[in-house]
């Protein structure tokens, strides 16, 4: 029986009832519903609706049903309750009897369900900040082992500048530190308990509203009862934050695919994280990373989902924010999943450094060095910037890299340049050269490298 039954006469349409219960879904709220109808039981207490003795008993029967709910979650849903907060008091109601159905007093599903979306919330953040940290630390392990393996940088897809494939994962730290910072932020501001709201007005009885909010671990109690119930900011935010760090993901999948090609071939995937193709025996598929890169739309499509929901809605509550869960619920399983499944690609990598070091010396990603050279020798830099640009169409018109023309030949640009230039292009001058704070020399990667251990407790 629905929890409003009384000023009705006649039932519900079964198909109405099907497109209206959202227990299939919320049945993931079962514990913080729990939590936080033990809290208010005690608040209950304070203003003399329950007994000290009462309120023991409801508490003592909550706690049973989080042990059930706990060992079985999906049970819930073999119920016909409407929703979760149905679910929980019906089944109070059936182990205690009258005294549950006191529970609701003062009480809205309003402020219910705003209460344990953002406890939910709350929990997930500390799961997904955990994650974020975990594959921070796996990129870190990568770039230190793969400080020496020098491949080319890309600006345009065009191969650029050397950089090492420790400088390339350290990247993808950055990206994450920033979402877990993103994270942190967010958290704190969903830190405040929007119980006792009541339905839009506020509580009818004068319970102690921040008293009950650090019941339940929040920081303090919302300010506003009509924003507390109508307010889904939180879930705007941790589904932006999860469309961002999704995004970093997806862009490190596609690094990653591209690097696995047989046209690049920098890294090989291990047999663990990717599959064959039922035709051609011949194929090994970076399935792993595509699937991390594909995600990535049906999160932007959670958080343009609820957008559009929340956009124009008048306060206070209205069902369509019953529409909250299931977007922001798979959005946070799926960068949960993604997370963990990027950790397990970088875990079985090899490098091939031989075919990352010749590629790193293709391409002409030394032109930029020759360009520098000529500064040094007193050559202003747009003035050599042209210079190089002739050499290189003259090296690509002999097919050979820029290190491997003559002296003389070089000397036909420039008769600046000397003998000295040849060891100014190796790739390894290229590197160390670049030992500004961020950049891709060794003892700048190294430092890096140091910071983040520091950062992640490595
Ligand atoms: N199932 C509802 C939701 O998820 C709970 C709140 C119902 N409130 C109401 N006034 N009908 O939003």
């Amino acid at each position: 029986m629905a929890l409003w039954g009384g000023r009705f006469s006649q039932a519900a349409d079964d198909r109405f009832k099907q497109f209206n219960d959202s227990l299939p879904f919320d049945y993931r709220l079962a514990e913080q519903d729990i939590i936080g109808s033990v809290a208010w039981s005690k608040a209950l207490v304070t203003v003399n609706v329950l007994s000290a003795q009462e309120q023991a008993a409801l508490e003592a029967a909550l706690n049973e049903l989080l042990a059930e709910v706990r060992s079985a979650p999906e049970a819930i849903l073999s119920s016909d309750a409407e929703d979760i907060h149905s679910w929980v008091e019906q089944k109070l109601i059936g182990q205690v009897g009258d005294l549950g159905k006191k529970l609701h007093t003062g009480r809205s599903r309003n402020d219910q369900v705003a209460t344990d979306l953002k406890l939910w919330c709350k929990g997930e953040v500390e799961v997904l900040l955990a994650a974020v940290r975990e594959l921070q630390q796996a990129l870190v392990l990568t770039a230190e082992q793969n400080q020496d393996a020098v491949m080319p940088g890309y600006t345009h897809l065009q191969r650029a500048q050397p950089v090492t494939f420790a400088h390339w994962s350290l990247a993808y730290v950055e990206m994450l530190a920033r979402d877990e910072s993103r994270l942190q932020d967010a958290f704190n501001r969903m830190n405040t308990s929007p119980l006792g709201a009541g339905a839009l007005a506020g509580t009818a009885y004068p319970i102690d509203r921040d008293q009950l909010a650090g019941w339940l671990g929040f920081s303090a109690a919302t300010r506003n009862s009509l924003d507390s119930v109508s307010d889904r900011d939180h879930v705007l935010e941790l589904l932006s934050i999860a469309s961002i760090s999704m995004i970093h993901l997806s862009r490190f999948a596609e690094d990653m695919i591209f690097f696995n090609s047989g046209e690049s071939g920098f890294i090989e995937l291990s047999d663990r994280v990717t599959s064959g193709s039922s035709l051609m025996p011949q194929k090994k598929n970076p399935d792993a990373l595509e699937l991390i890169r594909g995600k990535c739309g049906r999160v932007q499509g959670a958080l343009t989902g609820i957008m559009m929901t929340l956009k124009g809605l008048p306060l206070a509550y209205n069902k369509d924010m019953q529409e909250d869960k299931e977007g922001i619920f798979d959005a946070l399983d799926t960068w949960l999943d993604c997370l963990h499944m990027a950790a397990l690609v970088l875990d079985g990598i090899q490098v091939r450094r031989p075919r990352c070091q010749e590629a790193a010396q293709q391409g002409y990603a030394n032109a930029t060095e020759l360009a520098d050279y000529l500064v040094a020798k007193g050559i202003p830099f747009r003035e050599a910037h042209h210079i190089v640009g002739a050499a290189v169409l003259g090296a690509i018109q002999q097919g050979k890299a820029l290190e491997a023309l003559s002296l003389e030949t070089l000397k036909a640009f420039s008769p600046v340049i000397e003998e000295d230039v040849y060891p100014a292009l190796s790739l390894a001058s290229c590197l160390e050269k670049r030992c500004a704070k961020g950049g891709v020399a060794p003892s700048q990667v190294a430092f890096a490298i140091a910071d983040a251990k520091g950062r992640l407790g490595m």
